[in-house]
């Protein structure tokens, strides 16, 4: 019997099976508004459990790449409510990804008015895109002040309660893969002298308090959040206290209770893996769900969960390029490739346009 098509449950919630598909940015949403376009998307993969958003910003500081969504203005509420809808109708529940960039933006991205944020004045290594004038260098971000970690900590509050109005189940902390809340956790990003910095006990205190609020705001059964132990993308080096860190954070997170973790492990992508112990340790440490990613198909999927390693199994590329990933793994059928220059491009290409197994590919 298999474990990962049976039903499974997520704190209040029932879900059709075991698979959640990861969260990933797909920059189809022209001016940060959730459109058309992207209700087909999520729809066409609503036979997962879980589907979890693409990166959304809880803030217009937030918005560091181009056409990716938010959930701050009333018009970005209302584009998510489609999607959800769409996305119940197939029988997935969904969480969106709240991910705030913080040093990881370009202004030439970010609406007017908007600031870019982070726990120090550190630039990233490395460039990013923009569509007006292609790559450019990370800029050197302004240090949060007290103000500013409170006004951005009141966003993340404010984009929990809009998740619930537009519908989503839940919502995921982004905390993980060098976005702002990571920046906060990470010794190399936060060199703040006051009680944000310094020892983990500080170093961790934005994101329990963001967790707080949220969890405040919508209850802790609509709280989950990805971390990235010993991951280094954007500019976030090993060092020395990682495992002693990110054990503190499971202990914290579990006094929490929210309602699951998400590990990330990329090193399917070329990155350090994850070493078991510290899946281990968290699998110990956290009550409640915990979801590994990264790399996944169907028999490992299968054996990590028959081996009682985690809950859940989140997929990103093989959802990426099959709407009804569930129907071909579980009959074992041929999937397709996915395409990465049409990762990240405007438009319906490698976005909607992969066929599913009763489609024809287009000659
Ligand atoms: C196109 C693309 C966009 C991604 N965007 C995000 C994102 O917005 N948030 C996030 O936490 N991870 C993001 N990721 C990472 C995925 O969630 C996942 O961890 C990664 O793809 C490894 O899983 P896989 O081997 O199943 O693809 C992205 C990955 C890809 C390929």
């Amino acid at each position: 019997m298999s474990i990962l098509y049976s039903k499974t449950v997520l704190g209040l919630l029932t879900l059709q099976n075991h698979l959640v598909m990861a969260p990933m940015t797909r920059n189809r949403a022209t001016n940060n508004i959730p459109n058309a376009l992207m209700v087909e998307y999520y729809a066409q993969r609503g036979t997962a459990g879980l589907i979890i958003t693409e990166g959304t910003s809880p803030s217009p500081n937030g918005l560091g790449y181009p056409r990716i969504p938010g959930i701050f203005s009333p018009a970005q509420v209302e584009g998510w409510k489609r999607i959800v809808d769409a996305v119940h109708d197939k029988g997935a529940k969904m969480f969106v990804q709240l991910m705030h960039c913080g040093r990881i933006v370009h202004p030439l991205n970010l609406p007017a008015g908007a600031r870019v944020l982070a726990p120090s004045a550190v630039a990233a290594s490395g460039e990013m895109y923009t569509d007006a004038e292609g790559m450019k260098p990370h800029p050197e971000p302004q240090a949060m002040t007290g103000e500013d970690i409170k006004t951005t900590l009141a966003e993340f509050v404010q984009a929990a309660k809009n998740a619930v109005a537009a519908g989503f189940d839940g919502i995921e902390l982004h905390s993980a893969n060098g976005y702002l809340l990571e920046q906060f956790i990470r010794p190399n990003t936060n060199q703040r002298i006051d009680g944000y910095g310094g020892p983990i006990e500080n170093r961790a205190r934005f994101v329990l308090e963001v967790t707080e609020g949220v969890i405040g705001a919508i209850g802790k059964d609509r709280v989950g959040i990805r971390l990235s132990p010993f991951g280094v993308f954007n500019d976030m080096p090993l060092y020395d206290t990682m495992e002693a860190d990110y054990t503190y954070l499971a202990q914290q997170l579990n006094a929490r209770g929210l309602i699951y973790i998400h590990l990330v492990d990329h090193s399917s992508m070329g990155a350090p893996p994850v070493p078991e112990a510290m899946k281990g340790a968290f699998r110990k440490l956290f009550k409640r769900s915990l979801i590994l990613s990264g790399g996944y198909d169907a028999e490992r999927a299968e054996s990590d969960l028959a081996a009682g390693k985690c809950d859940l199994i989140a997929v990103g590329r093989p959802f990426l390029a099959n709407p009804d990933l569930l129907a071909r793994w579980e009959t074992c059928a041929a999937v397709n490739a996915p395409d990465m220059a049409t990762f990240y491009t405007p438009g319906p290409r490698g976005y909607t346009d992969y066929p599913a197994l009763n489609e024809r590919v287009a000659p």
